[in-house]
């Protein structure tokens, strides 16, 4: 057992619909922190819930007819049912309808009314009711044809709002804001994250309305019941009151004593303002500690959209696990979408997933190895004292693999270290083959023992680190080699120091760990407009000296994100090496992927005049490849500095 406490939180869902793919990415994060941190024996406490109150709520239950109350309770099983089907280990479903969280919000705000961060005015401006946020439309407001005001964010129609309303004084915030990011850089993970969050509270902050008084449906406002708890202020404080804050008894008190501050915050990119500024800003008054760190993770996309219930581009969980297996669909999500950037969800990549990485470089090492070992008589695996030199490179590679792996996970980038994790199982297919197990049987039962273990060595390595991700699979693997996980046992150093002198008792499996899955199509494919080949203008011949005012550079592209309200554009963010780094904008979204282009060095035009495209500036020119029918990166082959001259 190790010493070290974890407390994990996922956001906390609105039941306004069931959950979908989005929703289940952001949990599965969590859970699978959650494992990670118990599996090196850490007390780990992990919440989810939903976040039942506000405008949103209040319409679409009035809209079916129904309380708001029974609205959310007959949605809020759907949430619990998902989480347990996907094997979500959540110790505590908060639901902000729970009254020990009323009561959390009620004695926060008689915290901030006594201290004087508390007055009343009046909000008037725009408001977003899918976000549920109060919106400063700026100088450069996006509108639709009708030249209604949009949200940045969910890109939907804004209301405009005028009305009495309790202010928090956000304002007086900002200094110190800015003093804990500088002094905290890993608050907000990936790093990236954070320099939006500083620029934002840099362009100034703004009191924050935190009560509503055309909204029945909240916690009343302490001191004024003719008012409710803004939704946002209400839900933020569902990670204290899930531990127990706001109770007088002394074992809520001691339960909040341990588990308060929160080590892992999960959410995507769309709340992090909330939870990077507002969040912290409410703790700071509260007179709290902050929490350690938020893992920021990007969208799950359909084609170019955010998947979301109100677009109806949204996968079904439950479908998906029926097709496919719980455990599968948490390898794919975990493996394909890279955490910092959004990521594709696509069928036929989840079942290319599963018959690749899972029912053939993995399940068929183990049916072969266990297959193998069985038919001739090696049930009791036995460690050898020495190993024969193949296999020592092996177990050096095993203890290498966990290094890295281990180092992804801990910064939360799961995706590379399950790529690193699958090289390695490569690796191990490998020595498999060379070393003809199915010969040396026969002619050499020594060495024939010695390569079982060693297989059975790294699979239980493999295992053990996977168990975060597929818990079930991983177990019953486990099972396989006569293994099983003691939970409150520190792996790490088991894993670190990687001994290799274990005696494994081998069980045939009843069924293979992963079968081949049978092709599915969920909805039909958005048709991609055709591309026609351009007409081939007559280009005028030029001279060198012409030729010589373009500036090529060879840059490298770091990050590359949908332009909000725009089919077509992406944002990419450039390293041009001694240029710096530069913002510029590429109308390509409909032809390339995100990930065709992230961490490509490539050649840019850097001496493009700046131009504004969808209030976004756009700082140099991308080349690309086009014959008409396919765009492609024009990518350079190897390492050059970035910022070198193409001439
Ligand atoms: N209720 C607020 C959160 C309050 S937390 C104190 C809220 N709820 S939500 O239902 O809209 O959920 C938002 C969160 O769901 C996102 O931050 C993200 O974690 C997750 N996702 C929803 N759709 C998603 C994708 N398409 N992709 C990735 N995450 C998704 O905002």
């Amino acid at each position: 057992m190790n010493n070290k406490k974890c407390y994990i939180t996922t956001p906390i869902y609105y039941p306004n619909a069931k959950p979908h793919v989005g929703t289940l990415y952001s949990t599965l994060i969590a859970d699978v922190v959650a494992r990670w941190h118990r599996l090196m024996g850490e007390d780990v406490r992990f919440v989810t819930g939903t976040d039942e109150h506000g405008q949103k709520i209040q319409e679409k239950a009035e809209s079916l007819g129904l309380a708001p109350q029974a609205f959310v309770d007959s949605i809020v099983p759907a949430f619990k049912d998902m989480w347990n089907k996907y094997e979500i280990s959540f110790d505590t479903f908060i639901r902000t309808t729970d009254t020990a969280h009323e009561q959390a919000v009620t004695a926060w705000i008689k915290k901030l009314q006594e201290q004087g961060d508390i007055y009343k005015s009046t909000y008037s401006g725009w408001y977003c009711v899918p976000c549920e946020t109060f919106v400063n439309v700026g100088s450069d407001p996006i509108k639709n044809e009708q030249g209604q005001y949009l949200c940045p964010t969910c890109n939907r129609s804004l209301k405009e709002i005028e009305e009495e309303s309790y202010f928090f004084r956000l304002s007086a915030y900002e200094d110190k804001l800015l003093k804990f990011y500088e002094e905290h850089p890993d608050f907000v993970t990936p790093r990236e994250r954070l320099h939006e969050v500083v620029a934002f509270v840099k362009a100034g902050l703004k009191d924050l309305s935190i009560s509503r008084k055309t909204v029945s449906w909240g916690i009343p406002f302490p001191g004024d019941p003719s008012h409710t708890v803004y939704v946002w202020a209400d839900a933020l404080n569902n990670y204290l009151s899930a531990v127990g804050y706001g109770q007088t008894s002394p074992e809520a008190q001691a339960e909040f004593a341990k588990w308060w501050p929160a080590d892992v915050q999960v959410m995507a990119k769309d709340i992090v303002r909330f939870h990077a500024i507002y969040w912290p800003a409410f703790l700071m008054a509260a007179g709290l500690p902050l929490p350690k760190k938020l893992l920021v993770h990007g969208y799950v996309l359909t084609g170019q959209q955010k998947m979301s219930k109100s677009l109806g581009n949204a996968y079904d969980p439950g479908q998906l696990a029926e097709w496919y297996g719980v455990e599968q669909v948490r390898y794919y999500l975990m493996r394909q979408i890279p955490i910092s950037q959004d990521g594709h969800f696509d069928l036929k990549d989840l079942e290319e997933r599963i018959n690749a990485d899972l029912a053939n470089n993995l399940g068929n090492l183990l049916n072969r190895t266990l297959t193998l070992a069985l038919n001739n008589g090696l049930s009791t695996v036995n460690s050898p004292a020495t190993y024969e030199a193949t296999s020592a490179a092996l177990r050096e590679r095993c203890e290498e693999a966990y290094r890295l792996y281990w180092e992804e996970m801990n910064k939360g980038y799961f995706h590379i270290g399950l790529a690193g994790l699958w090289q390695f199982i490569s690796e191990v297919n490998a020595y498999f083959h060379a070393q003809q197990p199915w010969v040396l049987a026969k002619k050499n039962p020594e060495l024939f023992a010695e390569v079982i273990a060693a297989v059975c060595h790294s699979l239980n390595a493999i295992a053990t680190m996977l168990w975060p991700i597929m818990p079930s699979k991983m177990t019953s693997l486990l099972a396989s080699l006569g293994k099983r996980l003691e939970l409150g046992t520190n792996y790490e150093p088991i894993l670190r120091e990687n001994a290799w002198t274990q005696s494994f008792t081998l069980t045939k499996q009843d069924e293979p760990l992963f079968v081949r899955p049978e092709t599915h199509v969920l909805v039909e494919e958005q048709p991609v407009a055709p591309v026609s080949a351009p007409a081939q203008p007559a280009v005028p011949e030029i001279g060198i000296e012409d030729f010589a005012k373009v500036q090529l550079v060879v840059g490298t592209i770091l990050s590359c994100e949908p332009v909000k309200g725009s089919e077509k554009l992406y944002k990419l963010q450039v390293d041009l090496g001694k240029l710096g780094m530069r913002q510029i904008l590429s109308g390509v979204a409909q032809r390339l992927k995100p990930e065709d282009l992230i961490g490509k060095q490539e050649v840019f035009v850097a001496n493009l005049k700046p131009r504004k495209m969808m209030g976004l500036e756009s700082h140099g020119m991308m080349l690309l490849a086009d014959n008409g029918e396919y765009l492609r990166p024009i990518v350079v082959d190897g390492k050059i500095d970035n910022g070198s001259t193409v001439k």
